[in-house]
């Protein structure tokens, strides 16, 4: 995948932290997305408000295979259309009452999901993944991508970091000055491997935090 496009695509979370049956939240360029793996495995991803009342979809549970606002209880199938209201149990709720739903694709060990109607979908390589961690680091994704060595306009990138393997980085932009660092290593990474790149990855965000920090006080002074 280094060196390749990944059109309107940002790596939300690992593949291993949405367990089937649960709904988590993430956030694209301060955009709020609620992330559900439906027992089958599939994972969804909608915008985060529920279209009865604007709740946060991903504070919601899963109840008979749907996702259950944790407002009223309206129900969303797995194409975010409503098909519960307990209110009105026998009424069949009209198609219109649906969740915005996102184009979702899985790969690299992680789900993945586009903001551009017509961006490809990310390169997919033969290389199996296993995830190292997720940090949330407060400062500019760019600044995280140069830290770690992906390359400019790219949010993922294979690295080479050493002779012991390679390590598979992307970067979520959360917000202006905040984003998500998501470390896979390769499938044939021992134990102690895992433990030296999750150590990386908190040197990093030290490092891009403190840096981040002093630019803003210079900001200040100034
Ligand atoms: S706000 Fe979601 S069911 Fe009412």
């Amino acid at each position: 995948m280094s060196g390749t496009r990944e059109g309107g695509w940002y790596p939300l979370m690992l593949s291993a932290d949405l367990e089937p049956g649960t709904v988590a939240g993430s956030t694209v360029l301060g955009r709020d997305l609620a992330v559900r793996r439906d027992r089958e495995g599939q994972a969804h991803v909608w915008d985060d408000r529920c279209p009865h009342r604007g709740m946060r979809l991903s504070l919601g549970f899963v109840r008979e295979g749907a996702l259950a606002c944790l407002y009223h209880g309206w129900r969303f199938g797995a194409d975010g259309r409503c098909v519960h209201i307990p209110a009105h149990p026998d009424l069949s709720p009209p198609g219109t009452i649906r969740a915005a739903p996102l184009r979702v694709a899985e790969c690299h060990g992680l789900v993945w999901a586009s903001v551009e109607e017509d961006g490809p979908l990310p390169e997919v390589d033969a290389v199996a993944w296993v995830p190292v961690r997720s940090l949330r680091i407060e400062a500019p994704w760019q600044d995280v991508a140069r830290a770690v060595g992906v390359p400019d306009g790219h949010r993922a990138a294979v690295l080479d970091r050493d002779v012991e393997g390679r390590v598979l980085a992307a970067l979520l932009p959360v917000r202006e000055g905040a984003c998500m660092l998501h470390l896979l290593a390769a499938a044939s990474a021992g134990v102690e491997r895992l433990h030296d790149l999750a150590d990386w990855g908190q040197d990093v965000r030290a490092r891009a935090e403190e840096r981040a920090g002093q630019v803003f006080l210079a900001g200040v002074v100034a």
